[in-house]
C-alpha cells in the first residue's frame, strides 16, 4: 500500500446511515475493533470501551429505552405530539434497523488521577480523544471491509438509560455509538478548504 491508496480510503469514506438487512459476521466486526486497538492513546491507556450490540432483542431493548428518554425531553421541551412522535419513531428505526451497533464508551480507570480539576479535566480530554482516534481507525477499517457506518451523538443524552440495558461496568462513560451495515445508500459530504483551517508558521 502507498500513501495515495490510504488518501483514497480516507477521502472516499463517508457516513452511511441506510443498511441492508445482511447480517455482519463475528469476524469482521473482531478486524474493525482490532483496528481501534492500535489507535494512539494518552500515556498508551487505551482507555477505550465498546459495546457490541448485535442481538436484535438488545438493539430493541436500547431503542425502546433510548426513545422514550427521547419522547419525555421533547415533551418536557414542550413539541407538539405530532412532532414528538415523529422524532421519537424516526430514534427506535436507527436504532433496531441497524444489523450492528457499537457503544462508544472511555473508562478513566486506568488513566492517572489528580486531586486539581484542571489536571483531572486534562485527563478526561485525553481520555474522550483517544477514544475519538480508535473510532476513526475502526470507520476507516469498516470502510475497508466494505461496511458502512454512521457515527452517533444520541447516547450522549441518555447514558443512565444505555448503562441500565446494558449492564454496563461502573467506569465505562458512554460517549456515542456507531451504527453499522452493508450500506443501502451512497453517503455524500463535503469539506471546507484547507486554507480555512490552518495557519502555518
Ligand atoms: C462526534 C460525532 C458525532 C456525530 N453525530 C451524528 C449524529 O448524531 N447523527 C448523524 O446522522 N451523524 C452524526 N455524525 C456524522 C457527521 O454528521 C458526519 O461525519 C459529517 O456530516 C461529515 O460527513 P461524512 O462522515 O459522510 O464525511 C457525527 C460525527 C461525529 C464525528
Amino acid at each position: 500500500m502507498n500513501v495515495s491508496d490510504l488518501f483514497a480510503i480516507i477521502q472516499s469514506r463517508r457516513s452511511i446511515r441506510q443498511y441492508q438487512a445482511r447480517p455482519v459476521s463475528n469476524n469482521v466486526l473482531r478486524r474493525i475493533l482490532d483496528a481501534a486497538r492500535w489507535a494512539p492513546s494518552a500515556h498508551n491507556v487505551q482507555p477505550w470501551r465498546f459495546a457490541v450490540v448485535a442481538g436484535s432483542e438488545w438493539r430493541e431493548r436500547l431503542a425502546v429505552a433510548m426513545s422514550e428518554h427521547l419522547r419525555a425531553d421533547l415533551a418536557a421541551d414542550g413539541l407538539p405530539a405530532g412532532r414528538i412522535e415523529q422524532h421519537v419513531e424516526r430514534a427506535y428505526r436507527r436504532v433496531v434497523d441497524a444489523p450492528v451497533v457499537i457503544m462508544l464508551c472511555l473508562s478513566m480507570a486506568d488513566m492517572p488521577q489528580y486531586d486539581e480539576d484542571h489536571l483531572q479535566h486534562a485527563e478526561w480530554i485525553m481520555g474522550v480523544q483517544s477514544v475519538a482516534a480508535a473510532v476513526q481507525n475502526l470507520l476507516l477499517a469498516a470502510h475497508v471491509e466494505g461496511l458502512g457506518v454512521c457515527w452517533r451523538c444520541a447516547p450522549l443524552y441518555c447514558p443512565d438509560e444505555i448503562r441500565d440495558v446494558l449492564s454496563l461496568p461502573e467506569d465505562w462513560e458512554v460517549q456515542g455509538m456507531l451504527t453499522l451495515g452493508y450500506p443501502a445508500e451512497e453517503g455524500a459530504s463535503d469539506r471546507q478548504s484547507l486554507e480555512a483551517k490552518v495557519l502555518w508558521y
